[in-house]
Order: C-alpha cells, then structure tokens, then sequence
C-alpha cells in the first residue's frame, strides 16, 4: 500500500483500502461475535459503539497525524517529532503488541485453513451425513499436530510474502476481498434470520441489559475497539507516513472506522440468530463462529461452496493481518538493528510459531493449564487486546493532547490550514480529557478484575 499512495492509485481511495484492510480481518467475523456473546450481547455491542467513536477513532487519527508528521514508522515518527523524549516507547510497546497478537491470531488463521479443507470434504454439505459441528471443532483440537500445521503454514506464507515483497498485489486484494466478504456476510446474516427462533438472537444483540453490564465487559469492549480498528500497534502510524498531504484524515478515520464497525455488526447478525436457533449458548467462546457457521452451511443449498469461498476468504483475510503484523516487527529489526530481511524475518516468523504453539495447543492437550485462571489463550490475547492496545492508546493520546504543540496538530490535520475544522476543539477535549480518562477508569476497573480471578 505503501507504494499505491505513491503511485498516485487515487489517493484518498488508496488510503481507505490499505487502512481497512488493516483494519477488516478475524477481529470482526471471529472476535467480535465471541465477545459480544460472552459478555452480554446488546450491552456490550452499545458500550462498544461509544468506545469506538470516543477512544477507537480519535486514536487512529492521532497515530495518522503522528506518521504523516513525522514521515516514519511509529519509532522513527516519535524520534522526529520529539527528538529528546522517551516516547519512541509507545512505538516499542506497539512492537510488542503485534507480535502477541501475532501468536494467536495465526492460532485462529489456521483453524480456517482447516474449515477450507472440511468444506472440501464435504463436511458441512446439506447432503451427505451431517456431522455436529461441534464435534468436529472439538475432533480437531485433538489432534494436536494439524492445528499446529496450520498455524506453521499460515505464519510461513505471511514470512515469504514479507521476505519477498510481493506486498502490492496482496493489498491491492483487499479492494476485491473486502467487498466480497461484506457480500457473503449479507447472505450469511439473511440466512440466519430467517431460522425459526432466530427472534431471540436479535433481542440477544440489540436489546441491551444492562444489568449485565460490569468492568470486565467495560475492558473487554475497550479491547475490542482498538484491537478491530488496528490502533496502537503502530502500523497505522506507518500507513499515517504514506498519507498524502491533501488527503482528509478525519474522513478517512471516520469511514474506516464506520464500515469496519459495519462489518462486525453484520457478523454478529449473521451469527446469533442461528446460535439460538440451533440451541446453544453464546457464550462459548473463540469457537463460537467455528461452531456456528457451519451449521448455517449445512441448511443452505450449495451450503458447502458458499462455505467454501467463505472460509477461504475470511483465510485470506487473516493472512494479510498476519503479514502486516510481521512486517511490523521484522521493519524495526531490519532498520534499527540493521539485521538481514532475511534474519529478521526468521527471527520474528520462528518465534511468533514457538510461542503461538503453546497458545494452539491451549485449545486441545494444553486445554487445562491455566494462568490467572485463564487458558493460554486467554491470557495472550487479555495481555495483547486489554493491556497493551489500550495503553498504547492512552500513550498516543496524551501525547498528542498534553506533549505535542496542539498548533502543529492542527496544522497537520487541517491540511496546513486548507481544510476547516469545526470540530477541532471537541477532538481536543477528547484526546486531552475524555478519552484518556475513559481508557485509564476501564484499565484501572480491569485490573481489579485481573486481581480477583488471580
Ligand atoms: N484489526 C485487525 C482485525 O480486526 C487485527 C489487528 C490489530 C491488526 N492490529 C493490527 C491487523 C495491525 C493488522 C495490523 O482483525
């Protein structure tokens, strides 16, 4: 993407693709839906929606302003922007982030590899014998090795995509992919609601409770926000660097922002009316779409085609948040300490597997080990998703409203003056008070949380 800006693809459409391509992956089909149903549906889904709008968006927009400034990925931008100060921190902790995030984002990947292959066996056919779903979820993880080949083969795909730079053509997909997934997600969410019972599946996400309303859903829709709109990672800062100068930012950060929330919504219609359709429980978890979708699948004609192209999409989805997340840790190895692409690469490819192999296996022979009394995977995405994104959030915030020349923001975001910005003054009210506030009261909520299961 970085070169379609620079080649002058039209550039405002450029940016939006390159960002929602970031942006639109597992954290919106797979993520999403599991996180809602743990923790409440409509509640969640409504605390959410404010999450995005008052810490999500001006949080991307602050990392947009900082890499088009600062022309750099997030560790030279701060360096350019502050030369003295420490902050090039928050760009070392986004470093970390995607790296956790990496381990057990490629756990999930490889699980849709193997749906694509089910799907070509047949399993999920209205025709031959229809298997329970959750059985064959389950008959999976058993089989330890398969899930880690997955997860080896999807890492070693986004590792030679990074080594050889075949970067354009694969974001150049996301213009074809992302629409094609809102597509499918279409159909999928129309097939669903018209399921006997689906009713209640609508009520489950749209008719909030608050009375299941409390500080772990509070951090857990915190996490979500900025991990599905791929904030504090410091890629946005990167893709921020290629932005050109007459491009908007708000505009960009706000369409993104919006369609990226569109998509989850829609994957959460498309799966729970069918989860109480089908009797079951919408709280299981990061198996849930794994569970549910197929047993969609197996109630539509050509059921096992559609699910075909859809496992493979979402696939395709997932590898490409794979290979920005590795080229966000293997960028700063090659520039910083000037290794080898090639060692940098292997470096950061063979221990995202190392570690991300103890996070697989949480999901079968490893099912009992806890920590924090919570399962390996668990504990990486909780560190990852409601620790460090959220810090790193508040981090680039504050900056921005407490430790940068607010001229210089202005100046950046309008354009050196040529767009008007009416609402300059409530983004600086929320960059300086609201959302930190918010983000610091979650955490801190959060925590008292973490202590308690601890
Ligand atoms: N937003 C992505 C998703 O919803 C996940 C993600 C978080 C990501 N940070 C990222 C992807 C950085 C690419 C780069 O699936």
């Amino acid at each position: 993407m970085n070169q379609n800006s620079r080649d002058g693809f039209s550039s405002r459409f450029g940016v939006f693709a390159a960002v929602i391509g970031s942006a639109v992956g597992l954290g919106n089909i797979w993520r999403f839906p599991y996180m809602a149903g743990e923790n409440g549906g409509a509640a969640f889904l409504i605390i959410y929606f404010a999450f995005i709008l008052i810490i999500g968006i001006p949080a991307m927009l602050s990392e947009f302003i900082i890499g088009r400034r600062g022309q750099s990925d997030s560790y030279g931008s701060f360096k350019q922007l502050v030369p003295k100060k420490p902050w090039y921190l928050v760009g070392l902790m986004g470093i970390l982030a995607a790296f956790v995030i990496l381990t057990f984002y490629s756990t999930i990947t490889g699980w849709t590899l193997e749906y694509v292959v089910l799907a070509v066996k047949d399993v999920f056919s209205s025709t031959a014998a229809i298997q329970d779903p959750k059985q064959v979820f389950e008959h999976f993880h058993t089989q330890a090795a398969r899930p880690l080949i997955w997860q080896l083969t999807t890492i070693t795909i986004a590792a030679l995509v990074v080594l050889f730079g075949v970067r354009k053509g694969i974001e150049g997909s996301a213009k074809i992919l992302m629409p094609m997934l809102c597509v499918f997600l279409v159909i999928l969410a129309v097939k669903s609601l018209t399921l006997p019972g689906s009713v209640e599946g609508m009520k489950f996400l749209f008719k909030p409770d608050f009375s299941k309303l409390n500080s772990s859903v509070l951090l857990a829709a915190l996490g979500q926000a900025v991990f599905s709109l791929s904030v504090a990672t410091g890629v946005l800062i990167t893709y921020g660097s290629y932005i050109k100068k007459e491009v908007n930012m708000s505009r960009t950060a706000f369409s993104v922002s919006i369609a990226d929330t569109f998509l989850a919504v829609l994957a959460g219609i498309a799966i729970f009316p069918a989860v109480y359709s089908f009797g079951m429980q919408p709280d299981q978890g990061p198996g849930l779409v794994f569970v549910v979708l197929p047993g969609i699948f197996q109630q539509m004609t050509g059921g096992v085609y559609f699910a075909l192209l859809f496992f493979i999409l979402v696939a395709v989805a997932g590898i490409t948040s794979i290979i920005s997340l590795l080229e966000a840790v293997v960028a700063p190895l090659v520039e910083r300490f000037k290794l080898k692409r090639i060692v940098a690469t292997s470096i950061a490819a063979g221990l995202a597997c190392a570690l991300g192999a103890f996070t697989t296996l949480s999901f079968g022979p490893l099912k009992h080990v806890k920590l924090f009394n919570k399962s390996l995977f668990d504990v990486s995405d909780f560190f990852a998703s409601n620790i460090l994104l959220p810090l790193g959030a508040f981090f680039l915030l504050v900056f921005l409203g407490w430790f940068y020349d607010i001229k210089q923001t202005k100046d950046e975001l309008s354009n050196q003056g040529r767009l008007k910005l009416q609402l300059f003054p409530v983004f600086v009210f929320i960059i300086r008070f609201i959302a930190p506030t918010g983000i610091l009261l979650v955490f801190l909520k959060g925590l008292g949380v973490f202590s308690f299961f601890g």
